[in-house]
């Protein structure tokens, strides 16, 4: 495949705007869909935002700034990702929500693109089985957020063609991303282990052993973590937390990925973190410090 000029990213949630902002910041031309207004319209701040850090630290010119923001398109429409020749997906992290954006994408989109799914641990191969194309389906899982964090995990379906993994390959590389591949099992390597560590943090706090910072600082000095768990867990979302455990037990089939019945009740209670300002700890302006008991 020659390489990619027109990039489509589906979601615009705090992974998607990452993708596009990466996509931009190396010469791609890029359509950021969201089908909701607002996601798109906090998206378009926070990469503003986000170019702008960039320029302050030195890291790249006030032109390169103005050049990024010009190559990015906020849409609703799934019509104008026709031209994309590559597309990522970094929807809600539900299987048959994909399958139902992969079909629809398979229908519109060229039919030399490549379908990458940015999934923290659902099955690629299953997407790909959803679209008329799986040789061009394979995941591309960025890590939060995808501009800073230097590694994409691959991830070849069972029937992803060579071409399509080169491609893959060859488009992180041209975002200076160190690549690894993963066979396509729940969680892949980086969910795999990380997932039921957080989830054992919250049975940790959940049975009292210990208090959440004596938790988070625990991981962060004594095994010299640079965030906690909680903290991470917070950062990476618990409702996407939570959604990946029940994949790796869906998956895996093995009773010690079950979701810690304190995870279940912060993401009942809306308490996903901080995307919407209180999970495990509080992030609201002028709030005091969570005093909650942990069980909620
Ligand atoms: P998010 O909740 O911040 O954003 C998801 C966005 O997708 C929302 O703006 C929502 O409006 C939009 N959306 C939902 N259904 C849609 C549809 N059918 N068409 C278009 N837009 C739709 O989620 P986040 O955290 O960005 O995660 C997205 C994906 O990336 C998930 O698969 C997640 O597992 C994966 N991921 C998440 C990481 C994290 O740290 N949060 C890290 C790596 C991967």
């Amino acid at each position: 495949m020659a390489e990619a000029k027109n990039l489509g990213v589906v979601g615009s949630g705090q992974m998607g705007s990452g993708i596009a902002q990466l996509g931009a910041m190396h010469g791609l031309h890029v359509w950021l869909l969201d089908t909701d207004p607002t996601a798109l319209y906090r998206a378009n701040k926070s990469i503003s935002s986000s170019l702008q850090r960039f320029v302050s630290k030195g890291q790249i010119s006030q032109a390169a700034c103005t050049e990024a923001l010009r190559r990015l398109e906020y849409t609703s429409n799934i019509d104008e990702l026709r031209s994309a020749d590559f597309i990522v997906e970094a929807i809600v992290e539900s299987e048959d929500v994909k399958k139902k954006l992969f079909i629809e994408l398979d229908k519109i989109t060229k039919s030399s693109a490549i379908l990458a799914s940015n999934t923290s641990s659902i099955s690629i191969t299953r997407l790909a089985s959803a679209t008329s194309r799986p040789c061009q389906v394979i995941g591309m899982h960025f890590m939060n957020p995808p501009p800073i964090m230097k590694l994409v995990e691959i991830v070849r379906g069972a029937d992803t063609s060579d071409e399509t993994f080169h491609a893959t390959k060859a488009l992180a590389e041209r975002f200076h991303k160190t690549i690894i591949c993963s066979q396509d099992y729940s969680g892949f390597i980086v969910n795999r282990i990380l997932m039921p560590m957080i989830n054992e943090a919250f049975f940790t706090l959940y049975t009292g052993v210990a208090t959440k910072e004596d938790i988070d600082t625990a991981m962060k000095l004594g095994t010299n973590h640079p965030i906690g768990p909680l903290e991470l867990a917070d950062f990476i979302g618990l409702d996407v937390c939570l959604s990946i455990m029940k994949v790796l037990h869906a998956g895996l089939g093995d009773s010690k990925y079950d979701p810690c019945p304190l995870l279940v009740r912060y993401v009942d209670a809306g308490r996903v973190g901080r995307k919407c300002g209180i999970g495990v700890y509080d992030y609201r302006k002028g709030s005091e410090p969570m005093k909650a008991s942990p069980r909620l």
